[in-house]
């Protein structure tokens, strides 16, 4: 099964042309240096809109059938920042450890690493994560939490992600053989 990947970058000025998104980019080339199954991905740029992210998240997870969504940008403390509330209000299930890790990691490269309300969650059987909307933060932040996110897309029951074990080693727990 080809794994789906949506990637949504939430940024008024990229949206509208001002500058180009490079965050958005970079999610895939992080992840393609990572993942060897076959993946297919969805991409979109779109303003800090709540109803329309929301919208373009229910699209990715129900229609399109993604099982990892990622975000950037959209995370912080501005007023236009609303990518957390509207990961929220659509997903089932929150997975705050994401968040918690992905700042304490950031904290070694940036102090405001704690103005970032990035967090995940879970919407049918797609895990979506928020990132914060630097391009160097994509990496930043993947890097720690990486290792985690197959075995949860395992346990809602989305694609089977393979990676290159020498540039990122993933943790599945051993099944337990009744005997
Ligand atoms: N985390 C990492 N790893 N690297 C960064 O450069 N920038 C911080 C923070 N988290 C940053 C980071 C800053 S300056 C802000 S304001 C918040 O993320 C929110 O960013 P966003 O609104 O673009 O999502």
């Amino acid at each position: 099964m080809k794994v789906k990947i949506g990637i949504l970058t939430l940024s008024d000025r990229a949206s509208d042309g001002t500058y180009e998104d490079k965050s958005g980019p970079a999610i895939k080339e992080v992840l393609g240096e990572w993942i060897v199954s076959e993946c297919e991905y969805f991409y979109e740029v779109i303003p800090d809109e709540p109803e329309l992210i929301k919208k373009r998240l229910k699209y990715m997870s129900d229609e399109l059938g993604c099982s990892l969504i990622l975000t950037t940008g959209g995370t912080g403390p501005a007023v236009r920042d609303v990518t957390p509330e509207a990961t929220e209000d659509v997903c089932e299930k929150m997975m705050p450890g994401f968040g918690e890790l992905m700042r304490a990691a950031s904290l070694k490269y940036v102090p405001t690493a704690i103005l970032s309300r990035q967090t995940a969650g879970i919407r049918g059987k797609s895990l979506i994560i928020n990132l914060p909307g630097q391009p160097k933060a994509i990496r930043e932040c993947l890097e720690p939490i990486f290792p985690a996110v197959p075995y949860c897309i395992d346990l809602i029951e989305g694609a089977f992600i393979e990676t290159d074990e020498n540039v990122m080693k993933v943790f599945r727990p051993k099944q337990k053989k009744i005997s």
